[in-house]
């Protein structure tokens, strides 16, 4: 298999630390769809054929664990929780938790996400803001976290709640840093990076202890009452102990909070620098009647949903997902032995020439014939790992851009270059996104 040499890679060795998104679109375009990288021990590869991709994911997926450095990097914040975990009982968790993404409680918590979209509004724009430039990233982010947290853990965030999403958002930063340590360090080590994991780790138990007890008194005080459908409600009624419940709280924040922010924070970059589309997507909503709820866009708001399609597929949040065999496997035509590492990249995939044309045009056209999902896109994951917050998170885009762009225009500033893609847990823009905000009224 073709890749870069031992000589190359130690060349490049700061670029992937610091870029890791142009060092494997270089590779991509010198080597093709199949990349082996020269390490000791198991092959490395790199996989972007929408078919190999399928194949590890989907159709083989029994043989591919997520026994991998990145998930490791992960456990060490999250814990071993649903999607870090490589554990058989994985499908257990999944099970648990799937009720607090059913479509009727995701109908339940529409009005959650409204409100948190409002409330983040209003507090970064302020009642009489006139026009300027605004740094959408941190508000969306904003929103992402009071968001999933209103939806997972209460409507009305208790305090202890709103500590926990505060600290989990603060760990984050710190999977990165452990996710680009390429020397594995061994966790008894005083090294910064371990003495600020287990500070973390610290709080994060202390927090949500304090928040389990919480429902737990509220439980016992309410016999009749049913849990409310949210998760922290499931996990509680569940077998699971105190310490699975926090590992899935952590993972579900970290999951469902960057992800979504990033994601929003592009599309809004798109719609400034195409008004022909975002006025489009203003038509749709003007004519739509009522609130907007989480699910069914697609026929009742095609254009606003294509647009998410399409920004999902240039700006895919998780940009890369790592498996590795249990046992021998066949990728690309070539014969891989048990205990290959295989890195498959959404955002690579996504902007691959053979299965989309012109990739970096944003074209959300392409999205409103779709049905089912188109081969070679794949922002949510694919196969029995898909992402379980799907439907939430698609529901919450258009949600937040009918609460944003139904009252204000998005435009790029003068002399506009775009942020750099900077790879942290999802893809964010380097720097924020600082856009042109006018009420419309004014326009
Ligand atoms: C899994 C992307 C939002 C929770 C995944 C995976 C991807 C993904 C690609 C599969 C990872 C793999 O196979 O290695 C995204 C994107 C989102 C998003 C792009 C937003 C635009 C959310 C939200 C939540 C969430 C809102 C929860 C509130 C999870 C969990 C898993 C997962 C728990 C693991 C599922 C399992 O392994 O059973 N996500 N996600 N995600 N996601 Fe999301």
């Amino acid at each position: 298999v073709p890749g870069p040499s031992t000589w190359d890679m130690a060349r490049a060795f700061r670029s992937v630390r610091a870029d890791p998104l142009t060092f494997l679109t270089d590779v991509t375009q010198r080597y093709g769809d199949l990349v082996a990288f020269p390490v000791p021990g198991p092959p490395v590869l790199l996989a972007n054929d929408p078919a190999d991709v399928r194949h590890v994911l989907q159709t083989a997926a029994r043989n591919w664990s997520k026994e991998t450095v990145q998930y490791a990097a992960l456990a060490r914040v999250t814990g071993p929780g649903l999607l870090a975990s490589s554990e058989p009982n994985w499908i257990e968790h999944r099970r648990l938790a799937a009720p607090a993404f059913h479509h009727r409680r995701l109908d339940a918590v529409a009005e959650q996400v409204r409100a948190a979209s409002d409330a983040a509004i209003t507090e970064r724009l302020g009642r009489s803001f006139s026009a300027g430039l605004v740094d959408v990233a941190s508000l969306v982010h904003r929103v992402g976290l009071d968001a999933v947290g209103r939806a997972l853990f209460s409507a009305d965030l208790s305090e202890h709640a709103q500590r926990l999403l505060d600290a989990t958002s603060d760990a984050a930063t710190l999977v990165v840093r452990l996710g680009r340590s390429v020397l594995p360090s061994a966790s008894w080590v005083p090294s910064s990076t371990n003495l600020r994991l287990r500070a973390t780790r610290r709080r994060l138990d202390a927090i949500s202890a304090e928040l389990i007890a919480e429902r737990r008194r509220q439980r016992r005080s309410s016999v009749d009452e049913p849990h409310g459908g949210d998760l922290l409600g499931l996990l509680i009624d569940s077998e699971l102990t105190d310490a699975e419940i926090r590992h899935e709280l952590v993972t579900m924040v970290i999951a469902g909070h960057e992800t979504v922010a990033a994601a929003l924070a592009w599309t809004l970059m798109l719609l400034a620098e195409d008004q022909a589309v975002q006025d489009r997507l203003r038509g749709e909503l003007s004519e739509h009647s009522g609130p907007v709820s989480l699910l069914g866009h697609r026929e009742t708001l095609p254009w606003t949903r294509a647009v998410v399609d399409e920004s999902l597929r240039l700006f895919p949040p998780a940009w890369a997902l790592s498996r590795r065999a249990h046992g021998p496997d066949v990728i690309g035509g070539r014969d891989v032995p048990g205990g290959t590492l295989v890195i498959l990249s959404p955002w690579l995939v996504h902007r691959r020439r053979e299965s989309w044309p012109e990739p970096l045009a944003f074209r959300p056209e392409r999205f409103l014939a779709a049905r089912g999902a188109p081969s070679g896109y794949l922002p949510f994951g694919q196969g029995p790992r898909l992402c379980i917050g799907r439907e939430f998170a698609l529901g919450e885009m258009v949600v937040v851009l009918s609460r944003l762009l139904s009252r204000y225009r998005v435009e790029v500033p003068p002399g506009w270059t775009r942020p750099a893609a900077q790879a942290q847990v999802a893809v964010h823009p380097a720097g924020g996104m600082p856009l042109l905000v006018r009420p419309l009224a004014r326009v």
